[in-house]
């Protein structure tokens, strides 16, 4: 189940997270990755950490670049003759209600989380699509969105408003590349609170907003909302990548996988 042998993968934001961990978990599972992010230290140093130059490697990426985007695609197709797979993970988190966030964060949060997915997908598709002739179950993309892209988010509402917009982003991206005959599935994943920087971040705008610095406080309310009893881990999230990267997900395309701990079925 969920083998990638021989697939190509670019992605976003890798350097750290759940990026990281599903470039890890594609390499154990036989495909080579590409680590784009804009942290370049952390991202060289995940790639050394994951496998060799044969499997994993780091290239500067900015997902609000076009220039950066055909660069790290560049990077895929020069050292591996093209890519089968696009994980749109890069995403940030503001933590600001409507009234604080000022135009230039909101621009900024826009320029991440929904311009670096348009572009990300529109530039990758040439190749994905030109790979995908070649294999019976074509390529894949697979988009992070979130809980707060399918219910509303008291903490960070514009988060939500993007991640809103990348879940019918995903949907919308399937059925035109089914129509034009592309061969290529895109499905969005849906994380609950996951351990990571950005988890931590969403403990912090938690805390002030209940009007305590007792992050940890506000850390057990974010775990009080999973009936599963514990936050998630990034491989939480990874495998489920894995899986719809995968040929396993064949019949699989336009649908969001909710991987959250039952929080979202409250
Ligand atoms: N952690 C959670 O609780 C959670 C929940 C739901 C969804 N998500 C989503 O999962 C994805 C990964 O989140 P994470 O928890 O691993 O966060 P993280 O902050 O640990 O990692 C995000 C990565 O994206 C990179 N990044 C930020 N801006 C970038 C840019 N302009 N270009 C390229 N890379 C950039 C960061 O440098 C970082 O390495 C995000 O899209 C996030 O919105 C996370």
């Amino acid at each position: 189940m969920n083998r990638l042998d021989g697939k190509v993968a670019l992605i976003s934001g890798a350097a750290r997270g759940i990026g990281a961990e599903t470039a890890r978990l594609m390499v154990e599972a036989g495909a080579r990755v590409v680590i784009g992010d804009i942290l370049e230290e952390r991202g060289r140093e995940t790639a050394r950490a994951i496998g060799t130059d044969a499997s994993a490697v780091f290239q500067r990426l900015d997902v609000t670049s076009e220039a950066d985007w055909n660069a790290a695609i560049g990077a895929a197709t020069a050292r591996w003759g093209g890519l089968d797979i696009l994980v749109n993970n890069a995403g940030m988190f503001l933590g600001k209600g409507i009234e604080e966030a000022s135009l230039d964060e909101w621009h900024r949060l826009c320029a991440v989380n929904l311009t670096g997915v348009f572009l990300g997908t529109k530039l990758a598709v040439p190749s994905l699509r030109e790979r995908a002739k070649a294999r019976p179950q074509g390529s894949a993309i697979v988009n992070l969105a979130s809980v707060a892209g399918l219910v509303g988010s008291q903490l960070d509402p514009l988060y939500s408003m993007t991640k809103g917009g990348v879940t019918l982003f995903t949907k919308s991206a399937a059925l035109e590349f089914a129509r034009k005959g592309y061969h290529i599935r895109v499905n969005s994943i849906h994380p609950g609170v996951i351990q990571t920087d950005m988890g931590q971040q969403t403990f912090v705008s938690r805390a002030r907003n209940i009007g305590t610095n007792d992050v940890d406080a506000a850390r057990q309310i974010a775990l009080s909302t999973h009936p599963i009893g514990r936050l998630g881990m990034p491989t939480d999230i990874a495998k489920g990548i894995v899986f719809l990267a995968s040929d396993d997900a064949r019949f699989m395309t336009g649908a969001g996988l909710v991987v959250d701990g039952g929080l979202t079925a409250q």
